[in-house]
């Protein structure tokens, strides 16, 4: 029995550039590498969803241009229903500029028609939330957007797993209502100092550190595999669409963690946030051969 999620997020058009230094200001120089790749955290996690064999559908909208006719045509492309995805005119399809440098990554988001996915057109969808086996989102679409969802998976019992990326702060009544919050290392020192009564819930992935959260009052760390990474651009998204899976499959916590963070592991080896996105069987065999290596 396939599992359906509902992922209620941003669909960005990433246009990434690497380059060795940022320019001083007024300064021009030469970059390495352009490419535009399809991203936001929304659709991210829909498509590492799908190709683990979820059924997804992705509630979100994008602007009434080539962009975003693109990112539906490449969500459909991953068997992501886009019958949820509506488009707003006289507003852009959600941009990421995402630079790459020998020293970091910097990004820049417009979000455009993402800003439109207000309450208001999540309602029109109530019957497909209530029909699905879990919702996941994160924080590039309105507050009250994430409000209203937290409110109604609560009332009506959905799973509902927020990935608090980026970080903004919620009044603390709302955090209770989420059955798992995914932040990184940052976003949960921004967000939850302290908050041990989240303990329950909290799962942090903190990149080469591992992913830690709490069993019975105690930490425990899953540690991250040893891989080389090409570009961590979308590990977060990974790591969240595949956790979405392992849960909505009634995996038990700690194989869930397990399952997002080899997924993530993989995924961070090719270029662009869904490039080296694994299928279930790529996952599947990538976890077993991991787990003879550390049995040895
Ligand atoms: O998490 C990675 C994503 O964040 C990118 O695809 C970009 O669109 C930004 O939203
Ligand atoms: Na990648």
């Amino acid at each position: 029995n396939t599992p359906t999620i509902t992922v209620i997020g941003s669909i960005n058009i990433d246009l990434v550039t690497v380059f060795c230094q940022m320019p001083e200001q007024g300064e021009t120089v030469m970059g390495e590498r352009f490419q535009t790749n399809p991203g936001g955290k929304g659709a991210n996690q829909a498509v590492a969803a799908a190709r683990l064999g979820a059924n997804v559908q992705m509630i979100g909208r994008v602007g009434d241009d080539q962009h975003g006719q693109d990112m539906i045509q490449s969500l459909e492309k991953e068997r992501v229903s886009t019958k949820m995805i509506g488009k707003v005119p006289n507003i852009n399809t959600g941009t990421a500029n995402i630079l790459i440098s020998d020293r970091d990554n910097r990004i820049i988001i417009v979000p455009g028609a993402n800003y439109e996915v207000t309450p208001e057109y999540v309602k029109q969808f109530e019957q497909e939330m209530k029909s699905s086996d879990l919702v996941l989102v994160q924080f590039e679409i309105p507050d009250e957007t994430i409000l209203y969802c937290l409110d109604f998976c609560h009332e009506h019992n959905i799973p509902i797993i927020v990935n608090p990326a980026p970080a903004k702060q919620l009044p603390a009544a709302y955090w209770p209502k989420a059955t798992y919050i995914t932040p990184n290392e940052s976003e949960a020192k921004q967000l939850f100092h302290g908050e041990e009564n989240l303990d329950g819930k909290l799962i942090i992935t903190q990149g080469e550190k591992g992913v830690s959260y709490h069993r019975d009052h105690q930490k425990v760390t899953v540690p991250a595999h040893t891989v080389n990474p090409v570009d961590t651009t979308g590990a977060g998204d990974t790591f969240n669409g595949a956790l979405a899976v392992a849960i909505s499959e009634n995996m038990d916590l700690e194989d869930a963690i397990t399952f997002a963070n080899a997924a993530s592991a993989l995924s961070i080896q090719k270029f662009g946030a869904q490039d080296g996105m694994p299928t279930r069987t790529e996952l599947t065999t990538f976890m077993k051969v991991s787990m003879k290596v550390s049995d040895t």
